[in-house]
């Protein structure tokens, strides 16, 4: 059967207290909403519709970046209604249809094919779980068969009802065209005055469909809905990823001072110290170490390249094998070819160093003018000594030297010295007579001062 996804995803996200979406909150450097999509797509969903907030631009794009559709819901009238909003798009998808909600980021793709096949054996299934504190969650009535009965929502639940420990997920499947037809019979006769989706596998089982309840793990279908529970969620997110990277080799001291993102790539046996940050698009290769305290973001570490302690990897640093960069090293948009080094204290933007070449400490290139970017240059087994200013646009050519301190403005040829330094003075004893002065002005002074005191 074909599979389609509803993600609803117009709430306010009030409890956020945000000028933001709640569902464009990242965790592990992705929108929450982003995950939904990403675990639905790897069920083999084909369509894929999220349902926004009229003011949901921002929430708009970032959906249809990822090859979703989107629906509009004016107002906010509950999930219900949300889900009916999606019929333009939907309402003639001959299939199965899961919908979750935009707001839970740690769902994996076995929820929802778990879901799919659940719904193909009885017309429906849904997605419950026992969290630790229940809270406001909708609370799951089963009849005798262990089917669902209904959904009491928190607010509209007896005392005896907010007993019940299982609650919804957010998770429901069912026939696509079905699903319009009953959100489109939903009433608002509850505590909230809401259409509630919770309300719809109570219209299925009185069409004679039984509803499936799955219980899926209770991190996993935890719901962000404020900055403590997003706070939470990223937390059990990266506890997920460094698993799965320790699973696959990677090394690491201190794994819980380690933070990914959704997508960071490391390869087995590489070595990660503790205290390091892992923003979106970084890939190491195998063999490579990551030194304490370093942040790296849309960059590339090549196999048994050094990184760190304390170094700044920025996007479109590209690190060739065996490559190192040291403490206090910023690299930017460039190109270190193969054992290239820059160790101490230096700035490196839109560059190429080309392999084997020596960074002295304090080098800087001056890649921007207040209006534009400019490029360095740097040959294969050039030496830059240190402190020395590269005003980009410039090249240093193959093996060339430039002195400590220099300031170079135009090309340097091959196996060349560039030197800008002014030349050494020397005037000998200087230091001895400057101390002498400087010693009897002291003299006087206290003696000047002790008179004072006398009188
Ligand atoms: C909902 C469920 C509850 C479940 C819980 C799981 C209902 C009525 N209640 O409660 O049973 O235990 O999720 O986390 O469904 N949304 C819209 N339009 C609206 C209202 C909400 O698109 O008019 C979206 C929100 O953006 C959010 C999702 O639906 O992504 C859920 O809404 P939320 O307000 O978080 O519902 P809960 O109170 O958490
Ligand atoms: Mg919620």
């Amino acid at each position: 059967m074909k599979r389609a996804g509803l993600i609803l995803a117009a709430g306010q996200g009030t409890r956020m207290k945000s000028a933001h979406p709640k569902v464009m909150h990242p965790v592990a450097g992705l929108p929450m909403l982003g995950h939904v999509i990403n675990a639905m797509r790897e069920a083999g969903v084909e369509r894929i519709v999220v349902v926004t907030h009229a003011a949901g631009e921002a929430v708009r794009s970032f959906a249809e970046k990822m090859g979703a559709e989107t629906a509009v819901q004016t107002p906010q009238l509950g999930t219900g209604h949300a889900a009916s909003c999606a019929a333009p798009a939907l309402g003639g998808f001959d299939g199965a249809v899961v919908i979750a909600y935009g707001d839970m980021p740690l769902v994996e793709a076995q929820t929802f094919a778990a879901a799919f096949t659940a719904q193909e054996a009885t017309g429906m299934a849904i997605a419950a779980f026992r969290p630790a504190d229940p809270a406001t969650y909708g609370r799951m009535v089963l009849d005798a068969d262990g089917f669902l009965s209904g959904i009491v929502e928190f607010k509209d639940a007896s005392e005896a009802q907010r007993k019940i420990s299982l609650c919804n997920a957010g998770i429901l499947a069912c026939d696509a065209k079905k699903l319009f037809r009953w959100t489109a019979a939903l009433k608002n006769e509850n505590a909230q005055g809401e259409y509630y989706l919770t309300d719809v596998p109570a219209l299925a089982k009185s069409e004679g469909i039984r509803c499936t309840v799955l219980t899926m793990d209770a991190t996993e279908a935890t719901g962000v809905n404020s900055r403590a529970e997003l706070a939470a969620a990223e937390a059990a997110m990266q506890v997920r990823l460094r698993a799965d990277l320790m699973a696959l080799g990677v090394g690491m001291i201190a794994p819980e001072t380690v933070f990914l993102s959704y997508d960071t790539v490391i390869e087995a046996d590489v070595t990660i110290e503790p205290n390091v940050f892992f923003a979106p698009g970084v890939t190491v290769r195998s063999g490579a170490q990551i030194r304490a305290f370093s942040h790296l973001e849309g960059c590339e570490v090549g196999p048994g390249a050094i990184v760190g302690p304390f170094a700044r990897l920025r996007p479109g640093a590209v690190l060739d094998a065996g490559v190192h960069v040291g403490n206090f090293v910023e690299i930017k948009n460039s190109h270190l070819e193969a054992g290239a080094k820059a160790n101490h204290l230096t700035y490196l933007g839109d560059a190429r160093v080309g392999a084997h070449a020596n960074i002295g400490a304090g080098t800087i290139t001056c890649n921007y003018d207040g209006f534009n970017k400019h490029r360095t240059d740097i040959g294969a087994n050039a030496f830059i000594g240190s402190d020395t200013s590269l005003v980009a646009p410039v090249r240093v050519f193959e093996g060339a030297i430039t002195g400590a301190g220099s300031t170079i403005t135009k090309d340097v040829p091959a196996n060349a010295l560039a030197l800008t330094r002014s030349e050494q003075k020397i005037v000998p004893g200087w230091a001895e007579k400057y101390r002498a002065r400087k010693m009897a002005l002291q003299e006087t002074k206290k003696q000047l001062q002790a008179a004072k005191k006398e009188k």
